[in-house]
């Protein structure tokens, strides 16, 4: 996050309301960046949960809606609309929701059409600050408001503008991606055992796998297809895992996968 963005969010007070796992990475994030305690306020019914964001972060929290600059609305989708319509009472002029499947339309009727209102997916890795968010912004947004927003979901990741129609292709790619991920991790760890590894060097194998794939892919100029080449020497050991992964017409696999997912976001949308 850039100092003079740091600074924006510092000169006002944001609220982050929903103090669970997306909230409180939020937070970190934030004031790793650089924005100060005393600038954001945490909203949460749960008491423990308050008490423990106060003792973490240093911040101010509340068991209800206080009056603020802008919000980040991270509770679970069903509590969006009441959440917002407090917000609306006390007068706030930007909201970002990161809840699945609640469209800007269902924001802006509840705050009203003269707050900024901006829609997120951000994704699991946020908890390491290595999260992706696709972002998309209602007509009332400011090119101001944008980077408002974009600052504060960047202190967890990438930030990814795209129209409201393409957040169910982000979850579907970007939002449900960990879960794709995870689980070829676990057939790779499992696959090792049966190749004669322990679970302990199976388990260390996999996770460095992913770490260093993951930064080699993220940091290379080539595209994944070039690295895929890279490592694939004719008729070596790649190449023969890779033709039974192809053969099982592992692309088509994906493609489905990806779009079951999206075709699901759109139904839990309406
Ligand atoms: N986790 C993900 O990977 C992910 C990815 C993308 C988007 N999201 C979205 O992020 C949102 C939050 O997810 P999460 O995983 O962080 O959920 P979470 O851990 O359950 O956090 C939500 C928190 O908000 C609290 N809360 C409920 N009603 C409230 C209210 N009226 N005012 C203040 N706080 C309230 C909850 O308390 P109680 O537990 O007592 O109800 C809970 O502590 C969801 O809408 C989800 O769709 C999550």
């Amino acid at each position: 996050m850039t100092s003079t963005m740091s600074s924006s969010i510092s000169s006002s007070l944001l609220a982050v309301v929903g103090g669970g796992n997306m909230g409180t990475a939020l937070i970190a994030g934030l004031l790793a960046g650089g924005v100060s305690a005393e600038s954001i306020v945490v909203v949460e019914i749960d008491e423990d949960k308050r008490n423990a964001a106060a003792k973490q972060f240093g911040v101010r929290t509340s068991e209800s809606i206080v009056s603020c600059d802008g919000a980040i609305v991270a509770v679970k989708p069903q509590t969006v609309v009441d959440v917002c319509l407090e917000l609306r009472q006390v007068g706030v002029k930007r909201v970002v929701s990161i809840a699945a499947g609640i469209s800007l339309a269902t924001l802006e009727h509840a705050l009203g059409s003269e707050i900024a209102v901006m829609r997120a997916m951000p994704n699991t890795p946020a908890l390491v600050t290595e999260g992706v968010t696709g972002l998309a912004f209602s007509t009332k947004c400011s090119p101001s408001d944008m980077d408002w927003a974009e600052s504060i979901l960047s202190a967890v990741g990438l930030v990814v503008r795209v129209p409201e129609e393409q957040i169910d292709a982000v979850t579907a790619v970007a939002g449900s991606g960990p879960g794709y991920l995870f689980l070829i991790a676990e057939a790779l760890i499992d696959a090792g055992v049966t190749q004669g590894l322990s679970q302990d060097v199976a388990q260390k194998l996999v996770r460095q796998l992913f770490r260093g794939s993951g930064i080699l892919l993220a940091q290379s100029p080539e595209t994944a297809s070039m690295l895929r080449q890279r490592v694939t020497s004719p008729n070596g050991t790649t190449a023969a895992g890779l033709a039974v992964l192809e053969n099982a017409q592992i692309r088509q696999i994906i493609d489905q996968a990806v779009a079951a997912a999206a075709a699901r976001s759109r139904q839990m949308g309406a």
